[in-house]
């Protein structure tokens, strides 16, 4: 196996002020990044902000002779999000790689969740993956490459008591996924989307201290820092990472059957073979759910 290395590429990683972000910065730049290092710098909810976060890790960086420099923006704005990209190109001429990792939460039960716990949280993950992959996207078009990761969740794909905010803003970034892949396809724009699991503030009261010590970041960043590669040819697919496991995950459909002229009864009397997914197979495109459909359609 060849060693793999980033030298000449440029990535961008929000969020990167601490936890998987940081490991991820710390690793590509260790490998000949040259890296923007995006933070807010605010609390674990989402409010305030500090430069902090993003400076000790560009120190860091510095400090073992990698390339990085800051941003401070949040990238929950159409502003931020050029602002970010616009930091890589001004520094570094161009964007190869961009990791939608910034994150908040406001966990409540279903009932509880306010506006603002929803609107905050959807602005964070939602739209702030879109705002910074809209102007990234512009320049790897430009440049007929780019490695994009999305940070989804096990909450979202999954389910997680208390997290329904959390878990619709998360899973939203499969849909971004797909879009960016369909849309990139012809300008070797690769995307897949990661569900990880570490140690970090999010998670350090859902987990017991045992656990932390097991579920470093740094285990995690070796499969993002893979498919953001040139090595890596793959897209369009979800993974799961944590304390040492990878694996994939997938959305899939099942052939299932045609019932033409369909009654409330017969799909009762079918309903084994409808909800059946032994046959099931991730789908690359919408218009795929055609090849089921065709006997329906004669
Ligand atoms: P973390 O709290 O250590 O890191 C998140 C970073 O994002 C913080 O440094 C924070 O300042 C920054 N940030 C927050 N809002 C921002 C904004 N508007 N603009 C720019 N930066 C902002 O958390 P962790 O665990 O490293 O999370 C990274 C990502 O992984 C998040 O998207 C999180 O939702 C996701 N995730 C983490 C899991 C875990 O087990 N740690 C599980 C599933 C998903």
């Amino acid at each position: 196996m060849s060693e793999i290395k980033f030298d000449g590429r440029v990535a961008v990683i929000t969020g990167a002020g601490a936890g998987l972000g940081k490991a991820y910065a710390l690793e590509l730049a260790k490998r000949g990044a040259k890296v923007v290092v995006n933070d807010l710098g605010g609390t674990r909810d989402g409010s305030g902000s500090d430069s902090k976060a993003a400076d000790l890790v560009v120190d860091e960086i510095k400090a073992s002779g990698g390339n990085a420099v800051p941003n401070y923006d949040s990238v929950s704005t159409m502003e931020g999000g050029k602002n970010i990209i616009k930091t890589a190109v001004d520094n570094f001429g161009k964007v190869d790689i961009l990791i939608n990792n910034a994150g908040i939460l406001r966990d409540k039960s279903i009932l509880k969740i306010s506006e603002q716990d929803w609107d905050l949280v959807v602005a964070v993950h939602e739209k702030g993956a879109f705002c910074v992959t809209q102007p990234a996207f512009a320049v790897m078009k430009e440049n007929k490459y780019g490695r994009i990761i999305n940070t989804t969740s096990g909450s979202g794909i999954y389910g997680n008591f208390g997290q329904t905010n959390y878990a619709m803003a998360k899973t939203a970034l499969l849909g971004l996924m797909h879009s960016v892949n369909t849309e990139g396809l012809k300008y070797n724009i690769k995307c897949n989307t990661l569900a990880p699991v570490a140690a970090s503030r999010l998670t350090e009261d859902v987990m017991p201290p045992e656990m932390f010590e097991k579920l470093k970041p740094e285990f995690v960043a070796p499969l993002v820092v893979y498919l953001v590669s040139e090595t890596n040819q793959d897209a369009n697919m979800i993974f799961n990472a944590g304390a040492g496991w990878f694996s994939r995950s997938a959305i899939v459909c099942d052939p299932g059957l045609v019932l033409k002229d369909a009654t409330v009864e017969s799909i009762q009397e079918n309903w084994k073979t409808i909800s059946d997914i032994s046959e099931a197979k991730p789908l690359g495109h919408v218009n795929d759910t055609f090849q089921f459909m065709s006997a329906a359609l004669q």
